[in-house]
């Protein structure tokens, strides 16, 4: 909603891209169906904790690809980033239990990037992520690709 996933999303898909011989695509959960779920080889989950849960938006992505990817994702690695203001944990909590029930398979620990939003004030404004974790979503990003390169995931 106010760009924090946005642009770790866009870090990550941007370090991803370092790697060679990779194809790397990037997705609004409301524009992401089934088919690229099963198009894909891996996976790089990034939303909002909104009201101690999933944000709406992705919510309804994992809601609308579930039951249609359950059994042809054994096994393919995911990681995880949460954008929250101060928590984030029941988002990591629901959304690493849909990852478990399609039994992907964890490459790292969730990160949650708190941007300190607590007053509706601050909770309605464009978010401005920090390099410090611009870089390590990058990172991220570029850790699934080479692992997916490389034959390691
Ligand atoms: C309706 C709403 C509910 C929220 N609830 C939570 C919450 O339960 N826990 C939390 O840590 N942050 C909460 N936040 C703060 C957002 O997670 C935070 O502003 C985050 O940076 C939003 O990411 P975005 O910029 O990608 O939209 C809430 C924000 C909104 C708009």
């Amino acid at each position: 909603m106010t760009g924090g996933s946005e642009s770790l999303a866009r870090a990550a898909y941007d370090g991803a891209w370092r790697v060679q011989d990779v194809d790397v695509q990037i997705f609004n959960a409301a524009d992401a169906h089934s088919e690229h779920m099963l198009a894909a080889d891996g996976y790089l989950f990034v939303f909002p904790e909104n009201l101690a849960a999933i944000s709406g938006g992705m919510k309804s992505f994992f809601d609308r690809c579930y039951y249609s990817c359950l059994g042809a994702l054994n096994g393919r690695p995911y990681a995880m980033i949460i954008c929250a203001g101060s928590d984030g944990r029941n988002a990591v909590t629901e959304a690493e239990r849909i990852a478990t029930g399609w039994r992907l398979r964890q490459i790292a620990p969730s990160a949650i990037i708190c941007t300190q939003a607590q007053t509706p004030e601050a909770i309605l404004a464009p978010k401005i992520i920090d390099a410090l974790h611009l870089s390590a979503a990058a990172e991220l990003g570029e850790q699934i690709a080479t692992g997916l390169q490389m034959g390691i995931y």
